[in-house]
């Protein structure tokens, strides 16, 4: 078993709140993250597949491949976007980064199966010193 990692980045706004506290409980509870007038974060993803090599070409999968499914499922959706209110696979969640990994997951999980590999780990950071990791449970 192999495993490989591409890479992609992207910017995105954001606000972590809930409607039915006050901005000062927001700010208790979610920081500065909780900002009412939105901010943003240079986000970097990790997305780690597995797999057998394929004798044929040395490869797990096209890294091209596993890049424009990435582009096409998650970053052209998200790049310079708000995450709270224009991103349809973000519709009525939390906009923090644990609800990101997990949803982004959702976004590739079953087409990387379909390429005939198998989704390892999606890595989310949301700054140089935060990062949310999911394994699909
Ligand atoms: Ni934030």
């Amino acid at each position: 078993m192999i495993f490989i990692t591409r890479r992609e980045r992207f910017n995105a706004a954001h606000r972590l709140f809930r409607k039915d506290f006050s901005d000062e409980k927001n700010l208790e509870i979610f920081g500065k993250c909780s900002n009412p007038n939105w901010h943003g974060h240079n986000y970097e993803l990790f997305v780690t597949i597995k797999g057998e090599i394929d004798p044929e070409t040395g490869f797990l999968l096209n890294l091209k491949q596993l890049s424009k499914l990435i582009k096409d499922r998650v970053i052209e959706k998200i790049d310079h976007k708000n995450i709270n209110i224009e991103v349809d696979f973000m519709e009525g969640k939390f906009a923090s980064t644990e609800v990101l990994a997990v949803s982004i997951w959702d976004q590739i999980e079953a087409d990387i199966r379909i390429y005939g590999a198998e989704l390892h780990a999606v890595k989310l950071f949301e700054s140089e010193n935060n990062y949310a990791e999911y394994f699909g449970k």
